[in-house]
């Protein structure tokens, strides 16, 4: 079998690892991979990187797309795509997620009648002024193969008419949904071996475990909004006072340039010139995994460091009004404060006064991107 796959944010590249290991490991005889990098991502801490040092295969095609505009992006990513549809002629597309490329790849395969497979289907914030959330729902409409990480993303396909009684052959009019765990957590679990092998960025920073706090925003709806922005800084400078830890910030370059954009200048200086916080580059997977397992508490609004906090077993103060992980917040370990300073410190103080929380295997035995292989065999 041939499969093209579609990366292009952070995120994806970073899941194509799991899948990529999974066939150079078990199935290199049943099926070949082509890799497409749309170019969403370029910076060297934003692509690079996870190539390097999670061993993915180079993209076979690099479409240099850029930033921009939604629909310029967009456009851009679609016609790329479609052209190396039609020279590769795969028996199915794989995307993952949630993004711009995420939704070009699906919609240019679906014109093609390629099979889409979608992973990380099912999952809503029911937001739909979120771009992720117009791209899922778009994505997992177009697919055939609709991988599920947990039970919430199952009912909600349920309630979107998708069943999980499709008898014969899949197709885009009788798609197949499985739930298969989350190929994050394969990774998550797979890696933090590796990255206590050497000198990690929380020893480079001095860093004492359990004594400091990992952050990171880059959700627009953070960053491109002064007053979330300047409230949600002001909520992470008075948690660095009440708690006396030191707060580690690796910065998206959304999020860096926004901040010199819409933050005041009192808040600029009190951020930049603080000893107790530490703005970094974005790290790379491995020191991101040793800062999240050596940290005492998250706080983020990506949807991937959510799920590592409770991965590492880290309460999580999610800077958003919704989540698509659901299972988090009903356990109890992540709270959900949108960009309000005040529900950040009270989350915050909340987590201190306990410390019995528990971490069940809500995301799968560390094997779904095995078994994501093994049904697109079955099933394609
Ligand atoms: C995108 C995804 C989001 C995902 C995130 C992961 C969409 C709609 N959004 O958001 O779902 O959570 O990736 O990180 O697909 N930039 C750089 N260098 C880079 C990449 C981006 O400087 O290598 C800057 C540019 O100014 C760019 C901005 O970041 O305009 C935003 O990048 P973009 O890919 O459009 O959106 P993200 O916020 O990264
Ligand atoms: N990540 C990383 N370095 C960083 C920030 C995040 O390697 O500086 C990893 C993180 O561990 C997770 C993934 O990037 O695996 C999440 O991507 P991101 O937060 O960019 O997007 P989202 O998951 O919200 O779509």
């Amino acid at each position: 079998m041939k499969i093209v796959t579609i990366i292009g944010a952070r995120p994806q590249i970073i899941k194509a690892a799991a899948i990529s290991r999974a066939i150079a490991d078990h199935f290199s005889e049943h099926i070949t991979e082509v890799i497409v990098h749309t170019g969403q991502h370029y910076d060297d801490n934003m692509s690079e990187v996870f190539f390097s040092e999670m061993n993915i295969p180079r993209p076979q095609h690099q479409l240099s797309v850029g930033s921009g505009h939604h629909g310029e992006q967009t456009a851009k990513m679609l016609e790329g795509i479609e052209t190396v549809l039609l020279s590769e002629k795969p028996d199915a597309l794989l995307v993952y997620g949630d993004t711009n490329s995420t939704l070009a790849g699906a919609i240019a395969a679906v014109k093609l009648h390629i099979p889409v497979v979608h992973i990380e289907a099912g999952l809503r914030s029911y937001n739909k002024s979120m771009p992720e959330e117009i791209n899922r729902i778009t994505c997992d409409h177009c697919s055939t193969l609709l991988f599920v990480p947990t039970q919430q993303g199952i009912e909600n396909l349920l309630k979107e008419g998708f069943s999980l009684d499709a008898k014969g052959q899949a197709s885009i009019d009788r798609p197949k949904v499985f739930k298969t765990g989350d190929i994050m957590f394969d990774n998550s679990m797979y890696f933090a071996e590796k990255s206590r092998e050497s000198k990690r960025i929380a020893d480079v920073l001095h860093l004492q475990d359990k004594n400091f706090i990992l952050c990171t925003i880059h959700r627009d709806s953070n960053t491109d909004h002064a007053e979330n922005l300047n409230n949600i800084v002001q909520g992470l400078l008075r948690i660095q006072e009440v708690s006396e830890q030191t707060l580690v910030l690796p910065l998206h370059p959304r999020t860096r340039k926004k901040m010199t954009e819409l933050l005041s200048p009192e808040l600029m200086e009190q951020l930049y010139g603080h000893g107790g916080i530490k703005l970094i580059e974005p790290a790379g997977f491995l020191d991101m995994i040793s800062l999240e397992s050596r940290c005492s508490l998250v706080i983020t609004d990506s949807g991937g460091v959510q799920k590592e906090a409770f991965f590492f077993e880290k309460p999580c103060i999610i800077l958003r009004e919704q989540t698509e992980w659901v299972e988090i917040v009903e356990h109890g370990t992540a709270r959900l404060v949108g960009a309000n300073q005040a529900a950040m410190v009270e989350a915050f103080m909340a987590f201190q006064e306990s410390n019995s929380y528990t971490y069940p295997p809500l995301f799968g035995n560390g094997r779904a991107a095995e078994e994501i292989c093994r049904l697109m065999l079955e099933n394609l």
